[in-house]
């Protein structure tokens, strides 16, 4: 299906991918791991378009969780380098198609450096009224969760105050609706601790094509598969 048979009106407001299988397609070529996260950015760039020639209006990328850290340091120096140069590199591709970049995550746990870029960035197109770009760097669920629990109890509020209402209004970006649909690229069928509050009552796709073999055909079959769900947010079928 070509992205422009999709009905503008079904397209999902929010999608959220868990960019998976980096890794194992370099393996799979004999290359590096950081090979695969080389491929694993351009292919972000070229989904990060079709989401947006799609109408999609947020898209959150998993780039880096809480967990990755564990990783060996060649890899997570790797990738910290990769962010930085996305982040210094595409400013005019999202100058010129008026896209906005936003964080989830954790920036205290950041390199200093990849703060700073990640800081101007976020400045430099906060003005923009296009899609927006959620970049969940140092990015954990429950990271996320315990952040804003704790926010509301600095704030001195009493153990009733802290409702659903209180704590989804402390999460990192409050004025984001909850994603529709979230996909995971790579095979696995696992969250591995994306958006675990917000992620509630989203759908989900799960696609066995490595992140760096993602093409605008896979986003729109994916957006496709959602078109076709029913959703119920725990009511009845009317
Ligand atoms: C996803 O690809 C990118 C990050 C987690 C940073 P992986 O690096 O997890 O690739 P696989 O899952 O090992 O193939
Ligand atoms: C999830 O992938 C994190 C990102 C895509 C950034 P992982 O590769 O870290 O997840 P697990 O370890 O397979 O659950
Ligand atoms: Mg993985």
């Amino acid at each position: 299906m070509s992205s422009s048979s999709v009905p503008a009106l079904q397209v999902p407001a929010h999608i959220g991918i868990i960019m998976d299988g980096n890794g194992r397609w370099a393996q799979e070529r004999k290359q590096l791991r950081t090979q695969g996260h080389l491929e694993g950015l351009k292919c972000a760039k070229r989904i990060v378009k079709a989401a947006s020639d799609l109408g999609v209006r947020y898209l959150t990328l998993y780039v880096f969780s809480t967990e990755n850290w564990k990783r060996a340091a060649e890899e997570v120096g790797f990738i910290m380098g990769l962010v930085k140069q996305y982040l210094k590199g595409e400013l005019d591709f999202y100058r010129e198609n008026r896209i906005r970049l936003r964080h989830t995550g954790d920036p205290a746990g950041l390199p200093p450096d990849i703060s700073r870029e990640l800081r101007e960035a976020l400045e430099e197109t906060c003005s923009f009224e296009g899609m927006q770009v959620i970049l969940a760097l140092n990015y954990g669920g429950r990271d996320e969760i315990v952040r804003a629990v704790r926010r509301l109890t600095a704030a001195g509020l009493p153990p009733e105050a802290v409702t659903a209402e209180t704590i989804r209004r402390n999460l990192d970006n409050p004025d984001i609706p909850d994603p529709d649909l979230i996909i995971r690229s790579g095979g696995d069928h696992r969250i591995s601790n994306f958006l675990l509050w917000e992620g509630a009552y989203s759908e989900y796709y799960f696609s066995d094509t490595l992140w760096p073999d993602w093409t605008e055909t896979d986003l729109a079959d994916a957006v496709a598969a959602y078109q076709k769900r029913e959703r119920r947010f725990g009511g009845v079928k009317p």
